[in-house]
């Protein structure tokens, strides 16, 4: 007897036609997977490196161009000093062992966020991998280090009032689209698609203005655990979204 053939896993319908512009995600987790084993939350973070590098691969694979992730936030400072400091130690580590193999994949790193308050090697180190990365084009991914929505939004406001100032801008030349190329994403596509983990329902100040739209997925696994899979299923389920941007729903007329 022949039995029926079983129907793909979700993350195996995804149409490569029809990728979301920019994914964006908020990877969380990391503690809580370090202390249901009884590690120290900077082993977690540790392998939340991991997680990103599987990443930004499974990313490149499925054909995406633009990935964002929320690695430091603004308020992540309220943590304890020597957690901070792991935080800072891996995105040097990400940078020192990772910008030459980036750069021959043809891929463009920004680094989202302020850059006050970062130490000297750190904003080296950023300043490095955006110089060296700027001709690439394969492939967009974007840090979120040190950033906050609100923050990014008052600094874009304060550099359009000192252009209004400088008589660079007109106030009223102030539009939705002028505003954006303030902002830390400058000239890159909105998310689409913002990804969390961990099974926080929350943006905790991520993307604010560019996630207006976006479909959020949020999923249960904790990011150290992420992977190719996780991001195809996410992809597939914001395939099966409808969007409608205020509109209506295709076919009512
Ligand atoms: C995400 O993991 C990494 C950062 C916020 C820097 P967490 O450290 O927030 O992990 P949980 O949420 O405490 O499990
Ligand atoms: C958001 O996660 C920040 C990053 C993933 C870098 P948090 O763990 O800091 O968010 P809250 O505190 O749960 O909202
Ligand atoms: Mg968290």
């Amino acid at each position: 007897m022949i039995s029926a053939p079983t129907p793909p896993a979700e993350g195996d319908q995804i149409d490569t036609t029809d990728l979301p512009a920019h994914v964006a995600i908020i990877m969380d987790g990391n503690g809580r997977w370090a202390k249901a084993r009884g590690l120290p939350r900077e082993v977690g973070h540790e392998r939340g490196v991991e997680a990103l590098r599987k990443t930004v691969r499974a990313a490149q694979d499925l054909g995406l161009s633009h990935l964002t992730v929320f690695s430091f936030s603004t308020e992540n400072w309220r943590r304890p000093v020597k957690e901070v400091n792991a935080l800072f130690g891996l995105l040097r580590l990400y940078v020192k062992q990772d910008l030459k193999r980036l750069i021959s994949e043809g891929v463009r790193i920004r680094v989202l966020g302020t850059r006050v308050g970062l130490p000297t090697d750190i904003l080296a180190l950023v300043e490095e991998a955006e110089v060296k990365t700027a001709a690439n084009d394969t492939f967009n991914l974007c840090i979120a280090f040190n950033y906050g929505g609100r923050e990014e939004i008052v600094r874009a406001a304060q550099t359009i009032a000192a252009d209004v100032a400088a008589g660079k801008l007109e106030a009223g030349a102030i539009s939705e689209d002028c505003f954006s190329t303030y902002l830390d994403t400058g000239n890159l596509p909105d998310p689409d698609l913002l990804i969390r983990t961990s099974g926080e329902l929350r943006l905790s100040n991520f993307l604010i203005w560019q996630a207006a739209y976006a479909e959020l997925v949020f999923q249960d696994v904790l990011w150290p655990d992420f992977g190719a899979k996780h991001l195809r299923e996410a992809v597939a389920q914001f395939q099966n979204r409808e969007r409608r941007f205020g509109g209506l729903a295709t076919g009512v007329a």
